[in-house]
């Protein structure tokens, strides 16, 4: 089974690349997740967003801290293949998984958010997770750890490796290059990047984004344009394992 994930989608300059580059993509993989929690302008996803990633070829969307930013999202959790962090309290719209299929096999895909500097009080990923694919029948596992704490992220990694075939972080917007496998065997990428405007502040305008940090109080939020790129994670799994992992960037031409 073949499946690319690609890296949150950040604003119309990632709508953009999603619609240039991802039909191209599409062949080549059984499954593509596409985590669409900044498509809406950087917050949130709203319905055209949606429909433009899912034109695109994307079979699964999945949120983060921006889940909630759009009030679309609270109807469209209701129908569509969406999911959100499987750690927010019960009773959350939408949930924090979904079983997608390919060659009569099942890839489950789950997605918490890290507890440290993230904003929220959410239940314990570690002990959430470990609950969920204890209970939901796959015969692979995909983790989608939205965090901002590397450390977080390859914690989980350790703790849950030997239950998933790979896990995939999210959040920070920025490629990281350590793509490979633990030693229990899960293949692990600290962040799989962004999908969005190349120069930003991981999507934001500069101007704006720089402001908060010189004045220490909140500015208006501007999402940057300008060229973008697409980042994403392929993933190969085979005979109950990932036997590949390879990160993938593309740059919209100038
Ligand atoms: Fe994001
Ligand atoms: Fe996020």
């Amino acid at each position: 089974m073949r499946v690319l994930f690609v890296g949150d989608v950040f604003g119309d300059p990632g709508l953009r690349a999603v619609a240039l580059h991802l039909p191209d993509l599409r062949p080549s993989y059984d499954l593509i997740i596409v985590n669409g929690e900044n498509a809406h302008h950087g917050k949130g996803l709203s319905k055209s967003a949606y429909k433009k990633l899912r034109n695109a070829g994307a079979d699964l969307i999945t949120l983060g801290n921006h889940a909630f930013d759009h009030k679309d999202v609270y109807e469209l959790l209701k129908t569509e293949p969406i999911i959100r962090a499987l750690n927010y309290p019960p009773g959350t719209p939408g949930q924090g998984h979904w079983v997608l299929e390919a060659g009569g096999e099942q890839l489950l895909v789950l997605q918490v958010m890290g507890q440290v500097d993230m904003g929220l009080n959410l239940y314990d990923p570690f002990r959430t997770s470990e609950a969920l694919l204890a209970e939901v029948p796959h015969d692979y596992a995909l983790l989608e750890v939205h965090a901002e704490a590397t450390s977080e992220k390859y914690a989980l990694g350790y703790y849950l490796g030997d239950r998933i075939s790979a896990l995939l972080g999210t959040h920070t917007h920025v490629q990281t290059a350590d793509a490979g496998f633990l030693p229990n065997g899960a293949a692990f990428q600290c962040d799989v990047g962004m999908t969005g405007p190349i120069h930003s502040i991981i999507g934001g305008e500069i101007e704006s984004f720089l402001g908060r940090f010189l004045t220490q109080r909140p500015t208006p939020f501007k999402a940057a344009a300008g060229r973008a790129m697409l980042c994403a994670t392929e993933l190969v799994l085979e005979r109950g394992r990932c036997i590949q992992i390879r990160p993938l960037r593309w740059e919209e031409p100038e």
